[in-house]
């Protein structure tokens, strides 16, 4: 028995020298509603770029303020966003983009308005990825959105 315990003992001791050291976590995304985990996966024939594995590293968009990246953010939202938010952002069936509070806190981040835009919310703000638009483009709809003039 004793043999057996410094045994076991050993293989412990081994464990804990042998764990990994702690490196920061990529970042984890979560649904905005219910905070259960939101999977970020490239759509069928989606290539990831260069700035969406740099966000899922960072949590930051990297096309924040970013010239080309705008024009194809103001593109997407005109598109996909302003029947709702309106063109300047300030908002009608879904609410304002541009008064510097926001009903969901989290999207005062990079990481939470990439998870309501990803992910959707309730009524009328659906899953943009379920509507057909990839990571990249959401951040660049996202660096648009953060270059509305605030009122
Ligand atoms: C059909 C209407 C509709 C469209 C289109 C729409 N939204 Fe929304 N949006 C809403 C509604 C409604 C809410 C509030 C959702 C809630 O309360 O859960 C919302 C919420 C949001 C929020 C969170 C605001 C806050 O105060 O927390 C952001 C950010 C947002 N939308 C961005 C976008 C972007 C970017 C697009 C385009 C890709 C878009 N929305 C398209 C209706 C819409």
């Amino acid at each position: 028995m004793r043999a057996g315990g410094a045994a076991l003992f050993g293989l412990w001791a081994a464990c804990v020298v042998a764990a990994p050291e702690a490196r920061s976590d990529p970042v984890v995304f979560r649904h905005v509603l219910d905070n259960s985990p939101l999977e970020v996966k490239p759509r069928p024939n989606e290539v990831e770029t260069e700035a969406v594995k740099r966000f899922k590293e960072t949590g930051q968009n990297p096309y924040a303020g970013e010239e080309a990246a705008l024009a194809e953010g103001k593109k997407l939202y005109q598109t996909n966003c302003q029947a709702c938010h309106l063109p300047d952002g300030s908002g009608r069936i879904g609410p304002s983009l541009i008064d510097g509070s926001w009903k969901y806190e989290r999207v005062a981040t990079d990481v939470g308005m990439f998870e309501i835009i990803y992910g959707g919310a309730s009524g009328a703000m659906q899953s943009f990825s379920r509507r057909g638009m990839t990571q990249d483009q959401i951040l660049k709809v996202m660096a648009y959105v953060r270059s509305l003039k605030k009122s």
